[in-house]
């Protein structure tokens, strides 16, 4: 048999389908992708592969629509000539995975760069939608570095009730509260938090889930629009055709992820979180994503990029409206289009039609602007994240735009340093401890109290718990003190409007400040210097440390699955995204 000559493969699936020089593994390889109907000319036809990596389930009810919108996207890639293969990703549903979905965005992470790595894909579309599902495809895609585009679950229509809108997750701090002080029984509670979840789709407030859709958008992983559109509205199902066209010429002209989100479209899509009001987990998990493309993305940088811009768009928890709303006002580019009119976005950044971020947004504008206001007439300025340290710990991030009239009156009041405040400190380890004794008089818990929570950082409560705000005491609540300062280890939810300190690195067990804290120690809080101390000698710092060391470290409870366990060993800090140590190695593995 002569030889045959062996020419170069056009696209990487090739490799599997349609190599004459490896035969023998060609024909394995391809015999059973046909025996559900797929054709030879197909598979063989010199077309591009394309993944659609379906993150939604019946165990995911924030991302069930993307089992109807992949219709479009197929029939979106079929006709720009290319080929799909659906897949699914391992499920993340933040409001149904225990201990907390934020462990498995990193297991997620993992198994879809096997799948991205190890089949016969040339491109995928990335399906996103709930908090950690959008983080973790675009980790994924970062590291295997083939050509990939995002698309939207969307928002729920909004919640209603009683002629008030209702906000997904926010209602929940707010209901909680009637239900403790009595206003409301059990059914009225489940009732009303009910009542914001009209339709399929993820959180309609300004949450995690908006807030990274936004920030794939504003990365340049999605096509202008998708981030806002309400699943339900015609819209959404036209953006996933429109989304399936693309994919298959983003392959033809090699548009990888490492080309798109460059360290200008971080910088970007920082710019963007403060504007939309973002969520305190955007840091964490933007960085992570940086972090696989070997970009280094710190807390600092979002001090620096975010913390002068504004607030403009008016969303719950920090405004009043709703998904529906941010989409008629015109989403994303409406909101770039506001920073680019003020010289705040690399408009040179390419995005995933192949056109600037510039060229997609400038002269965009909002339709409605009670929800997304002028750059001059913001809802508030300085409304990015600052970044705080001191004895307690090396990073922690607080979004002092958040901070209410109340607040200040309470704790920022001093003429001679008004944004400095000493409090006396009452810590909690971990969620079970904070819920049996938040409400005990013997902790003399008053209005000069500072709640720390501690023990729940990516070690102490595998994955990071959402616990760090807590509610005051209710004889306090009765008195009219809605709110504490709350300092933890852990994260925030996003729909939550606490001015929190958060993702305090190191956490206590991985030996940080907050381990030796004691009930009653004073704290000072510094806002314009960003520092958090605890007054206590560095003699008696010393002496807590030793005992702490002789007592074998800060205690957490056992792991309760394998990959609790995994995980444990492998993952660092949140202020450095709580990505896997070793994985970050791995960059652009398609091409190895
Ligand atoms: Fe899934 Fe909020 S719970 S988006
Ligand atoms: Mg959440």
């Amino acid at each position: 048999m002569a030889d045959t000559p062996q020419k170069p493969l056009k696209y990487r699936s090739q490799a599997w389908f349609d190599n004459p020089a490896n035969a023998d593994m060609t024909a394995l390889y391809l015999e059973r992708y046909l025996n559900f109907g797929l054709t030879r000319s197909e598979l063989q036809g010199g077309k591009p592969i394309i993944g659609i990596a379906q993150t939604g389930s019946d165990l995911s009810p924030c991302n069930r629509a993307h089992v109807d919108l992949v219709k479009r996207v197929r029939d979106g890639i079929y006709e720009a000539g290319g080929i799909p293969l659906e897949f699914p990703v391992h499920p993340i549903q933040e409001t149904g995975k225990r201990p907390t979905a934020s462990l498995d965005r990193n297991l997620s992470y993992l198994s879809l760069v096997e799948v991205l790595y190890g089949y016969p894909l040339d491109g995928v579309v990335l399906t996103i939608g709930c908090d950690k599902t959008t983080p973790a495809c675009l980790m994924a895609a970062a590291t295997v570095d083939i050509p990939a585009i995002a698309l939207s679950s969307g928002p729920m229509l909004n919640g209603w009730y009683k002629g008030q809108r209702t906000g997904s997750g926010t209602i929940v701090w707010m209901a909680r509260e009637k239900l403790a002080t009595g206003e409301l029984d059990y059914e009225g509670f489940v009732e009303l938090v009910a009542t914001s979840a009209p339709s399929t789709g993820f959180c309609n407030t300004m949450g995690t889930a908006t807030t990274m859709n936004s920030l794939a958008e504003a990365l340049g992983m999605s096509l202008p629009g998708n981030a806002a559109i309400p699943a339900p509205y015609r819209e959404r199902g036209q953006m996933a055709y429109a989304t399936g066209r693309r994919i298959v010429d983003m392959v033809k002209e090699d548009l990888t992820p490492s080309k798109i989100m460059t360290r200008k479209a971080f910088e970007n899509a920082i710019a963007v979180n403060t504007a939309i009001g973002g969520s305190t987990n955007a840091p964490n998990h933007l960085n992570a994503i940086a972090a696989h493309l070997g970009i280094e993305l710190t807390v600092a940088d979002w001090e620096k990029h975010g913390y002068d811009l504004p607030l403009l768009v008016n969303l719950q928890p920090a405004g009043e409206y709703l998904g529906e709303d941010y989409h008629r006002a015109g989403g994303v580019p409406a909101v770039v289009a506001e920073l680019i009119a003020n010289g705040k976005i690399h408009e040179d950044c390419i995005t995933a039609n192949g056109k600037t971020i510039g060229e997609n947004c400038k002269g965009q504008f909002s339709w409605d602007r009670a929800v997304i206001r002028e750059f001059g007439k913001p809802m508030k300025e300085h409304a990015g994240f600052k970044r705080l340290s001191g004895n307690l710990f090396d990073n922690a991030i607080m979004k002092t735009s958040v901070i209410s009239e109340e607040f200040r009156q309470r704790y920022l009041s001093n003429p001679k340093d008004p944004n400095a405040f000493v409090a006396k400190a009452i810590v909690f380890d971990g969620p079970e401890d904070y819920h049996a004794h938040i409400d005990d008089p013997k902790l003399s818990i008053d209005e000069n109290t500072i709640l720390f929570i501690r023990g729940v950082g990516p070690l102490g409560y595998p994955g990071a718990a959402e616990v760090v705000n807590m509610r005051a005491p209710n004889y306090l609540l009765e008195k009219g003190i809605r709110s504490l300062p709350c300092v933890g280890d852990g994260r925030q939810s996003g729909t939550s409007g606490s001015p929190s300190i958060l993702n305090a690195s190191p956490e206590a067990a991985a030996g940080g400040g907050l381990a030796i804290l004691k009930n009653g120690d004073m704290v000072r809080i510094d806002l314009n210097k960003g520092t958090c101390d605890m007054l206590v000698s560095n003699e008696e710092l010393e002496k807590r440390r030793a005992e702490l060391e002789k007592a074998g470290g800060y205690k957490v409870p056992p792991s309760q699955t394998p990959w609790q366990e995994i995980f444990r060993k492998e993952v660092g800090q949140l202020a450095e995204g709580m990505v896997l140590k070793g994985a970050t190695k791995f960059q652009r593995v398609a091409k190895t």
